[in-house]
């Protein structure tokens, strides 16, 4: 759960680190910006690559920051993601899996969906998630 300046805050953000976006090749600019459990707020943006299968998608680049500034501790509990071509663009399933890795099904997510801004959980987006809690320590 999010309160609603918390939400608005992350939306602010999110679009505002959009504008840092590398996307030469699809003019996709996107931002996300993440709610960690301590309150603080780390953010990132798509950088693509002429191979085209290299591009980091903006949840994956602010999950990378968010681990290498903060640590592997991190939890996350709540994203938004922003573009800024007024676009319906709810996080594709690579980045589904990457934020389930550092949040639970509860994690909010903002983004702009059909007919206005929506608001969701990770569980919603991604049922039944493969989850490697059961691959720790096992080597
Ligand atoms: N993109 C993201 O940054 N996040 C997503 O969840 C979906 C797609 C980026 C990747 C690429 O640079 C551009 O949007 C067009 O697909």
């Amino acid at each position: 759960m999010v309160t609603d300046a918390e939400a608005t805050r992350l939306r602010e953000l999110a679009a505002k680190v959009a504008e840092h976006a590398y996307a030469p090749y699809s003019k996709f600019r996107v931002g996300a910006a993440l709610l960690l459990e301590d309150g603080s707020v780390v953010t990132g943006c798509n950088v693509e690559n002429c191979s085209y299968r290299l591009t980091s998608c903006a949840e994956q680049g602010a999950i990378a920051r968010a681990v290498a500034e903060r640590g592997p501790g991190i939890r996350v509990r709540a994203v938004a993601v922003s573009n800024l071509n007024d676009a319906a663009s709810m996080p594709c399933g690579a980045c589904r899996q990457t934020l389930s890795e550092f949040g639970d099904d509860a994690m909010v997510v903002l983004s702009p969906g059909e007919g206005g801004p929506r608001e969701t959980t990770l569980g919603e987006l991604l049922p039944y998630a493969f989850r490697g809690e059961f691959l720790k320590g096992t080597n």
